[in-house]
């Protein structure tokens, strides 16, 4: 059983496992050829674990198994093993991961339920169901959407909202059920530099209070510096995992699968014409500063 197990994560503490892929493959019944394939990883509570990859590389497909959507939503053939908060992915009771994994879909119209009229009932849609305290729901609700820079727009038809508005919408709605861990599929992919600013303060405040985040990104830019563990996927596999500053260090290793940050990029520059910056990249545009200023101190 894989929840509960112990063991080393990249950063060298101990967490639990919630969730165990062996050599573990997708075909989605609509496709010929496998989304994922081969593909071992344990994730760990208490972490946030950032993934990428380039596009198509199966990084949705992953969270979707990940949050209990494949097979049993979205039909198709499974290989090898998954096992999430110790549930078999393909026996697995109803409920039995949903209750504990909330999923923000990587395109928000898949998510919403174009079945409500405000963006405070679309957010306290859920909650209802659970048959929660009033009082309750409008704190979580109220709480949710302040925290995505919503709360102002509270009495607005999610049919009005912008792309962007209705991606911190489709984030409300996964935060108000308070679920242990968070799974977040390119969660900033629509939204403007103050929309994705709020959206990774918010991730940031989740982390620090323990909140398990598995998020995807294909920009790694704004999450590198809260970010655990980041796990590189490619052709439907896992080809790189590691802490970041260590992973993205590595010259070649990342160059046709990663988006590589900017303040990454000039710190690989620089140290390749010999300016001595250490060995482990910056995980923000004031590291490396940081690591400029200290280089330029070390050089008298
Ligand atoms: N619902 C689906 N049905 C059939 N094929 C899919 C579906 N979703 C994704 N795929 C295919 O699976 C592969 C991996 O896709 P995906 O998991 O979306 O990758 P990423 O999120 O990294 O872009 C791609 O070839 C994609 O076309
Ligand atoms: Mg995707």
């Amino acid at each position: 059983m894989v929840s509960g197990a112990r063991g080393p994560d990249s950063t060298g503490s101990r967490t639990a496992v919630f969730a165990g892929f062996q050599e573990f493959g997708v075909t989605y019944d609509t496709a010929s050829t496998p989304s994922l394939t081969g593909l071992t990883l344990e994730l760990h509570s208490d972490k946030l674990t950032l993934i990428t990859g380039p596009s198509g590389s199966g990084k949705s497909t992953l969270v979707r198994v990940l949050a209990g959507f494949i097979p049993r939503l979205l039909h198709g053939k499974i290989e090898g093993s998954a096992e999430v908060l110790g549930n078999d992915v393909e026996s697995a009771p109803p409920n039995s991961i949903t209750d504990s994994i909330g999923m923000v879909f990587d395109n928000p119209f898949d998510q919403l339920t174009a079945a409500t009229k405000t963006a405070f009932d679309e957010t306290a849609y859920a909650l209802e169901n659970e048959g929660l305290h009033p009082a309750e729901i409008v704190d979580r609700v109220m709480g949710a959407l302040e925290s995505v820079g919503l709360a102002d727009l509270a009495g607005h038809h999610p049919r009005r909202l912008s792309g962007g508005q209705s991606q911190r919408l489709a984030i409300a709605c996964a935060l108000a059920q308070q679920k242990p861990i968070l799974v977040l599929d390119d969660p900033t992919s629509q939204l403007d530099p103050t929309g994705t600013a709020e959206v990774v303060s918010m991730v940031g405040k989740l982390r620090r209070e323990h909140t398990t985040v598995v998020l995807v990104a294909q920009d790694l830019t704004h999450w590198l510096a809260i970010a655990d563990r980041l796990v590189i996927l490619d052709g439907g596999r896992v080809t790189a995992d590691g802490s970041p500053a260590s992973l993205l260090a590595e010259p070649g290793l990342l160059a046709d699968q990663v988006m590589i940050p900017r303040y990454v990029a000039i710190w690989a520059e620089l140290r390749s014409r010999g300016i001595e910056l250490g060995d482990r990249a910056p995980l923000g545009t004031d590291q490396l500063l940081a690591s400029l200023q200290a280089s330029d101190g070390a050089g008298g």
